[in-house]
């Protein structure tokens, strides 16, 4: 990290992006970093620029302007709104990556980070403890275009020295923004319908355990794999990163300890079949081993946390 980085986020105003630029704010300074995205979140501080990832000129010309050297690109169909509009997730998904890497390609910019997901992985994966290289045959189109981009990312470090980077994010849990169309997502919407109703619909069945990851350890994860020397980045696809793994059975019984009365009915949609060909578990030892990489919160500890911070309703279901 150089006193002189001038870091551009694209797609600042969602799930990930609204924490990870306060903490890059934190970081750098509030005025080294520029957000952007299609709109500017409401409680947003600091420098933003709108733009469309897929205009390559304006994107160009926002690098040029604020002297860019790090571009974290987070903007991307997730995998149940891809599944609905697949022609424009797989344009989004795959032109934004083009754009960014190869304004490194041409030394315009000279670090990137890119998350991929566990949607790289398809039902002939393990199931548990899915090791760094193994079998991947994503079946929806999100987990395709995030493959073809893992694959992409490697090539431009490998043909062009591009300083890229990734981690493999389980589904993530935060109380700041909502999520923006995952089939993770039902782990964060729980704790809003536990607080305002005290029951909850799940639209996945109960017994489906996928791995997740509180947002703190996402955001922490995704800094010190952009902080760690080149030298020990060994991997240029993506890094497997693990967590946290339970069913929406289990994130019950975890808010029940605190809203006893809290109910749960489970009505499986088209989601269910995405969950179900995604692992259970993640084997991270990988990045443990590159760039010292451990979680920090687990199921009790996330819940309790989520449940102390998210705004308390007029009515109480306890
Ligand atoms: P999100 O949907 O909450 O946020 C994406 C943001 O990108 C939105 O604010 C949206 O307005 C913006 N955006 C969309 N199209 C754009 C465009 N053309 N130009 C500029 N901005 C645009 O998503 P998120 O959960 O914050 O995910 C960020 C990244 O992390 C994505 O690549 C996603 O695949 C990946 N990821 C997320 C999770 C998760 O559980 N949240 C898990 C694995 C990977
Ligand atoms: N949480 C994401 C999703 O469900 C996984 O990448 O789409």
């Amino acid at each position: 990290m150089s006193a002189t980085d001038k870091i551009l986020v694209i797609g600042s105003s969602g799930q990930i992006g609204t924490e990870l630029t306060e903490k890059l704010q934190e970081i750098h300074g509030t005025g080294s970093v520029i957000a952007s995205d299609l709109k500017k979140a409401a409680n947003h501080q600091g420098v933003f620029e709108e733009l469309d990832v897929l205009d390559e000129k304006k994107l160009g010309e926002i690098v040029a302007k604020y002297k860019v050297t790090q571009v974290y690109l987070l903007a991307a169909l997730l995998s149940a709104t891809s599944e609905k509009n697949s022609q424009f997730a797989w344009k989004l998904n795959m032109g934004s990556l083009f754009n960014v890497l190869d304004l490194a390609k041409e030394k315009k910019i000279k670090k990137v980070y890119w998350p991929s997901s566990i949607a790289v992985f398809g039902p002939s994966t393990p199931q548990e403890n899915v090791p760094q290289f193994t079998v991947m045959d994503p079946t929806t189109v999100y987990g395709i275009s995030k493959l073809a981009g893992e694959r992409w990312c490697e090539y431009y470090f490998l043909k062009h020295g591009v300083d890229v980077r990734s981690l493999r994010y389980p589904g993530l849990i935060s109380y700041k923004s909502p999520p923006g169309g995952g089939t993770t997502d039902y782990a964060v919407d729980i704790f809003y319908q536990a607080l305002e109703k005290g029951t909850f619909e799940c639209f996945l069945s109960e017994n489906t355990t996928l791995p997740m990851m509180y947002m703190p350890d996402a955001i922490r994860a995704t800094v010190e794999l952009m902080q760690a020397d080149a030298q020990n980045i060994k991997i240029r696809s993506s890094y497997n990163v693990g967590a946290i793994s339970f069913s929406p059975k289990e994130i019950a019984t975890a808010i029940q300890k605190h809203i006893p009365k809290f109910s749960i009915r489970y009505n499986p949609d088209f989601r269910q079949k995405i969950a179900d060909s995604w692992p259970n578990s993640i084997d991270d030892s990988a990045a443990r081993k590159d760039w010292n990489w451990s979680a920090k919160y687990d199921l009790q500890e996330m819940v309790k946390d989520m449940l102390q911070n998210l705004p308390k309703p007029a009515v109480n279901h306890k």
